[in-house]
């Protein structure tokens, strides 16, 4: 079976496509590098032991997507292909919609004109807006996000959802990721942010390799047990486990359903330094510093519907994300 996978040179993407060969899949990738290199590509394939097609263009270009869609035979989409930063969100709003809204329904688009209807969209965690109870299960209602990046996860959703329900022959899978952390266990490929990171874990990483003087942590006095932000973190290789289930699971279902990926578990930003420093043998200084705008206090999954219909559940604990992060910091100090 063949699966195009956009934004596949990516983070997670990468590490799809990796499991996507492993599984026998035949993958081709569309990427315009916008925030990857075709490095990881490379990697992946000597991983894999397979090779994979590889084709550098953007989800906007409908032309590129139909030629796609005609000359192999495609009967799935993974779709990754997106910008992610938050605060360049909130500078460049219209960067961030023609992107990831105006790239999706294009997308969507040449999908339907060529009879694929088999769709694996990544959302986040963040179309829940501002939650009140914890822990997030799936029926908790959607809500406006706090930033451009995160409406435009909600948006692209909304869309397939009508998509859906107009037209009864699509499977669509909305998975809703919670913190993605943690590298491949061959430190080969890993998260490579280009310049100072957004994320928590990366910018750890990049303090003990000492590529980074110190971690600034956003918000000591929030109502959690030590003060500071609680997130579920979930293995980068437990979320692309979730994919794989369920792409098997659309298969043989219809409709637009939307499921957590996420492990139940909220740790937070001090907890994950500790125990990245136990793991590492590297300190991390920190300083505390104001919240930063639009954060929530805490949020972790209730991963209940996947475990029932995708039959997947994390395994992967915080040693792990730690260890495989650091292997992969510490082999790759400049990234690829
Ligand atoms: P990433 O930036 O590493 O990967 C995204 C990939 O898409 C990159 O390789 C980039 O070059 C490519 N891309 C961007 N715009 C494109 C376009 N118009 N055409 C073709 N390719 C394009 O990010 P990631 O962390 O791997 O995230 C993958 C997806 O998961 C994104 O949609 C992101 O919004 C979503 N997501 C990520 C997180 C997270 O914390 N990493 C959390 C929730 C959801
Ligand atoms: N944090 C710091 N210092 C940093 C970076 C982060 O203290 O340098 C804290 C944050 O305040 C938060 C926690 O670490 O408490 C996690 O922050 P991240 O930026 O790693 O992750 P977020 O939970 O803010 O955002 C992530 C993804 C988004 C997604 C969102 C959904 O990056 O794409 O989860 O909840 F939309």
């Amino acid at each position: 079976m063949t699966v195009l996978v956009t934004g596949g040179a990516g983070y997670i993407g990468s590490h799809a496509v990796l499991a996507l060969l492993e599984a026998e899949y035949t993958v081709l990738v569309l990427d315009n590098l916008v925030n990857s290199s075709r490095e990881s590509l490379s990697r992946v394939e000597r991983l894999a032991g397979r090779q994979l097609t590889f084709i550098e263009g953007d989800i906007r270009d409908r032309q590129l997507l139909d030629k796609l869609f005609a000359e192999h035979a495609i009967e799935a989409v993974m779709h990754f292909a997106g910008l992610k930063a938050v605060g360049e969100s909130v500078a460049e709003p219209l960067a961030y919609y023609a992107n990831n809204v105006g790239g999706s329904v294009t997308l969507f688009q040449a999908m339907a004109d060529a009879g694929v209807r088999r769709l694996v969209f990544s959302s986040s965690a963040t179309v829940y807006g501002e939650p009140e109870c914890m822990p997030l299960s799936e029926a908790a209602p959607t809500a406006r996000a706090s930033n451009p990046y995160g409406q435009s996860k909600l948006m692209v959703e909304e869309v397939l959802k009508d998509l859906a329900r107009a037209d009864a022959r699509w499977s669509i899978a909305l998975l809703r990721y919670f913190n993605p952390v943690g590298a491949h266990a061959s430190g080969e490929i890993g998260e490579d942010p280009q310049g100072p990171p957004n994320n928590l874990m990366p910018y750890i990483a990049q303090v003990a390799v000492g590529k980074r003087e110190k971690l600034s942590v956003f918000g000591g006095d929030y109502a959690t047990r030590d003060g500071t932000g609680v997130r579920d973190y979930i293995h980068v290789v437990d979320l692309v486990e979730g994919h794989l289930r369920a792409l098997e699971v659309l298969k043989h279902c219809t409709g637009a359903h939307a499921w957590n990926l996420g492990t139940g578990r909220g740790y937070s930003v001090l907890e994950m330094v500790a125990a990245f420093e136990a793991i590492s043998g590297k300190r991390v200084p920190y300083t505390l510093q104001a919240r930063r705008e639009g954060d929530v206090a805490e949020c972790w999954a209730d991963p209940a519907k996947a475990r029932k219909e995708l039959d997947w559940q994390a395994r992967r604990g915080l040693e792990e994300m730690m260890a495989d992060t650091w292997r992969w910091q510490s082999k790759n100090p400049d990234g690829y």
